[in-house]
């Protein structure tokens, strides 16, 4: 963002995608006047502002006062494309080095943030018309594709492609492209492990048979020669004197 021009512009998107995403919303006056997420995108947007100009107090003044009044708090380093709608938005927390795309929609009690052992970019990157569902925590420096679905209380740890949903702690895909996860081909992915243990078997297999031949090869015979037994020779009877 770089003039008040692209402000503007992404104000007008913003409450567009309310409108769009909301059957609650009534008018433009109600969605400006009341949506609590609206105000935080808003204020997040001069924030980033005064960021990008690297006033960083003045940016994070606008940021914790806009937390205050929305209880939505969004660092102004995140990196947000337009459209995006958070919904309720109560307990939402968006970490400096996140990156969204364009139409995302969030819920109440969303955390986009770290797991406190990376340095750097360590918040994750949302692709464009994700949603992530209430109570959701995304943490860490992944990517979450395009139109994925992110369901209420899950925890992401690990990045998930396009067009797929994920649910659970932690969370699994259960449905990409409209097909339940279990319907993916996930016999042809070739596993490294698995390719290496199977070297390894082949590996061991081969020497378990040269050890059986030396083996053999070594063994004395199963019925050995034995010595000839010695047999005393008997004393010959004493004469009778
Ligand atoms: C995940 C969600 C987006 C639905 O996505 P979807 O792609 O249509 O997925 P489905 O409804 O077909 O569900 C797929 C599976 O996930 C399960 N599932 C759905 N939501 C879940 C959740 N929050 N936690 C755990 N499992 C969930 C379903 O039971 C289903 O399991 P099954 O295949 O064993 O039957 C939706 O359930 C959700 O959580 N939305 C969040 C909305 C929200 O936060 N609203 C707050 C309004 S204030």
């Amino acid at each position: 963002m770089s003039s008040l021009g692209t402000l503007m512009e992404h104000f007008k998107a913003d409450i567009e995608s309310v409108k769009q995403r909301d059957p609650a919303a009534k008018n433009t006056m109600e969605i400006i006047f009341t949506y609590s997420g609206l105000h935080a995108v808003a204020a997040y947007r001069i924030s980033h502002y005064f960021y990008q100009k690297r006033m960083y107090l003045t940016a994070r003044v606008i940021s914790q006062l806009a937390r205050h009044f929305t209880g939505i708090e969004i660092h102004p380093g995140a990196k947000i494309g337009k459209g995006l709608f958070i919904d309720h938005g109560m307990g939402v927390v968006i970490g400096e080095t996140t990156e969204i795309g364009d139409n995302c929609l969030i819920y109440q009690g969303v955390t986009l943030g770290g797991t406190g052992k990376d340095r750097g970019k360590r918040h994750p990157t949302l692709g464009n018309n994700v949603m992530v569902g209430s109570g959701a925590r995304v943490l860490g420096p992944f990517k979450v594709g395009n139109n994925v679905k992110i369901a209420a209380n899950a925890v992401v740890l690990a990045a998930i492609p396009d067009n797929c949903t994920a649910v659970g702690v932690p969370a699994r895909v259960v449905r990409c492209n409209g097909k339940p996860a279990e319907d993916l081909d996930q016999i042809h992915i070739p596993d490294p492990v698995a390719q290496e243990l199977c070297k390894m078997d082949i590996r061991m297999s081969r020497l378990e048979k040269l050890l059986a031949e030396k083996n053999a090869a070594d063994k004395p015979s199963e019925t050995p020669e034995c010595p000839p037994k010695k047999t005393r020779k008997k004393s010959a009877p004493k004469s009778e004197k």
